[in-house]
């Protein structure tokens, strides 16, 4: 069986980051594709480097041409600038646009059956201008940000209660922004609700702290944002489509009614499988948490507003 192909575009931290997790986990092989020239082809060099000490066989490319992209099953759109400190992800939304929307173009034209996993921020808005630049059916155009936020809230979670954070069940859906919704009626240790082995207290503040997750890190590193976990969470978006698995996440997806919401990418749970988003999944969520999502789905609605779609 022939090799799966994940193009990866923008060759910057989340970007080369990601390509190494796919190449190590042997999802296939990776092209990387960068605006600026030696970048792409200097990462790619070097990570294939890795392939004999780490037993990866892989075909890494880097290129500054989207021809090398053509015939993918998976994309994944890295490019843009990302946050400086002070900035919100919201800061960025004219020029991310402007570069989401060339990138979109030059993939879709050349991989028009690809699953694009958007990663480019602010995500829900960049979701949706790939989905509407591209014309792909919705249910190839994902966003990645859910995973990662519920993955700091499962890493919170797990350092207060001294458990595994692999036994820690949880979802973070809405918008990625400050309007974010841990749902905690969903958030589970083996089964067993958080609420029982958590004070309220102690929550408030894992879910305070998890909304501001990515700030916490842009204002250790000054000059940009997280990447190890970013990356990881988009890789596992791409498993999870390349084999199948069927997997239910948290993933940015285009609402059609779902949760009230119509015409708006918002994170939801999916069953993300070989489609890309087979369904969204509509979880019994308590009135606050209902009314947190709605107003989530404002802010993002909001900030869509300002594209010139
Ligand atoms: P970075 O600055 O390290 O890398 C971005 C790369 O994009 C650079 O190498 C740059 O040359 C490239 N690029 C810029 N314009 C391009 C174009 N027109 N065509 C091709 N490549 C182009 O930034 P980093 O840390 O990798 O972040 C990338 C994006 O992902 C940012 O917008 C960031 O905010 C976002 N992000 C989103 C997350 C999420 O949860 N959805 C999490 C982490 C980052
Ligand atoms: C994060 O949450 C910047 O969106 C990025 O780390």
């Amino acid at each position: 069986m022939a090799r799966a192909k994940i193009s990866i575009i923008g060759a910057g931290n989340v970007g080369a980051t990601a390509a190494h997790w796919a190449a190590a986990k042997e999802l296939g092989d990776v092209v990387l594709v960068d605006i600026v020239e030696g970048v792409p082809q200097g990462k790619a060099l070097d990570l294939a480097q890795a392939g004999p000490v780490e037993d990866f066989d892989a075909l890494i490319t880097g290129t500054n041409d989207y021809d090398a992209t053509a015939g993918s099953d998976i994309v994944i759109i890295t490019a843009g600038l990302p946050r400086k400190p002070g900035m919100s992800r919201d800061d960025l939304v004219a020029t991310n646009f402007k570069i989401v929307k060339e990138v979109t173009e030059q993939v879709a034209k050349r991989s028009p059956g690809a699953v694009l996993i958007i990663v480019s921020n602010p995500l829900d808005a960049m979701a949706q201008t790939a989905l509407k630049v591209s014309g792909f059916p919705k249910n190839r155009v994902v966003g990645m940000a859910g995973i990662l936020d519920s993955a700091r809230y499962r890493t919170f979670l797990g350092w207060e209660l001294g458990v595994s954070v692999e036994d820690i069940q949880a979802m973070v859906l809405g918008g990625h922004g400050d309007t974010m919704v841990p749902v905690v009626s969903a958030t589970t240790v083996s089964g067993i609700p958080v609420t029982s082995l958590i004070s309220r207290e102690k929550l408030d503040a894992i879910i305070q702290r998890t909304r501001d997750g990515g700030a916490e890190i842009v204002k250790f590193l000054k000059t940009g944002s997280a990447y190890y976990a970013p990356s990881a969470a988009a890789v596992q978006m791409a498993e999870a489509i390349l084999r199948d698995k069927r997997r239910v996440l948290p993933c940015a997806a285009y609402c059609e009614g779902e949760y009230g919401v119509r015409g708006l990418y918002l994170g939801v749970p999916v069953i993300l499988g070989r489609s890309g988003v087979e369904k969204i999944l509509e979880i019994p969520l308590t009135s606050d948490e209902r009314l947190a999502l709605n107003r989530s789905a404002a802010a993002v609605e909001e900030l869509v507003k300002l594209l010139p779609l």
